[in-house]
């Protein structure tokens, strides 16, 4: 689904490098590493200061911390529950809008089968564009359209909408999908939560459950051992539905 053609440099100080053209020598603060080094299947390789480094292979939450970022994106903990309560796998065809900077549609590319993008805005398209190549993703099409127009795709397993009138697009999603496939609606506002459900209630989409999930970390250091101070209070609400 995806060719890597680049590795991750892992130092003992917990920092990451990612390189990304393994023809050329590469510079850290902790000195250089040569491109003989870097083509070798050796696991771990020294700069010309002697630091060490392992050398792994770039996994998918290495090379999602790169993603150009552009409009916000869904977070991991938003797009965790998606993936766990729709349980789609190798076999599910996706359809996503908007595309935004890529974070959910990358992360349902990873999982499934294949994915439709639609985004509006040129600059957006671009952005996730660019984060395609950089995974290396082929199993997904981007399109730069507008989503209230329609969607083409058909018997699709899951539709997701973060973007602000998803009811807009709601007849398309109900068509676009096969009957027991998911719909789900991602909407900062409990408003537009509203607004959304009361526009279901004359299709076949009908709504599960709307969530809000709280993360929260802790520091753990010696003898701390306490939430952080700051935390990430609010992103979105989740509408879980099903085509029935
Ligand atoms: C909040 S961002 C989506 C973030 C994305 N889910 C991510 O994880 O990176 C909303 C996106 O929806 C796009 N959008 C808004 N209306 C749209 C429409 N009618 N059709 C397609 N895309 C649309 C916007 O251009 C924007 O990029």
């Amino acid at each position: 689904m995806r060719k890597i053609e680049r590795v991750l440099l892992h130092h003992k100080s917990k920092k990451l490098f990612l390189v990304k053209d393994l023809a050329d020598n590469f510079h850290t603060p902790f000195g250089t590493l040569s491109k003989a080094d870097l083509q070798s299947s050796k696991e771990k390789i020294k700069s010309d200061k002697g630091e060490l480094f392992t050398v792994l292979q770039p996994s998918f939450s290495d090379l999602y911390h790169q993603l150009q970022r552009g409009p916000q994106v869904m977070i991991q903990k938003d797009i965790g529950l998606i993936l766990a309560k729709t349980g789609v796998n190798q076999e599910s065809r996706v359809v996503d809008a908007g595309g935004g900077s890529g974070s959910l549609c990358l992360s349902l590319a990873n999982v499934c089968k294949e994915i439709s993008v639609y985004e509006i805005n040129p600059e957006h398209y671009d952005i996730v564009q660019k984060n395609i190549n950089m995974m290396g993703f082929t199993n997904i099409t981007l399109k730069q359209e507008n989503v209230y127009k329609g969607i083409s795709e058909t018997d699709i397993d899951l539709v997701t909408f973060d973007l602000p009138e998803p009811w807009l697009a709601l007849e398309h999603g109900e068509k676009a999908l096969k009957t027991g496939g998911w719909l789900v609606v991602y909407l900062p506002n409990l408003l537009q939560v509203k607004e959304f459900i009361e526009a279901t209630k004359k299709t076949k989409i009908y709504v599960l459950e709307t969530l809000e999930l709280i993360e929260r970390k802790w520091k753990i250091e010696d003898r701390i051992m306490r939430p952080e101070f700051e935390m990430l209070g609010h992103t979105g609400f989740l509408t879980f539905a099903r085509k029935l």
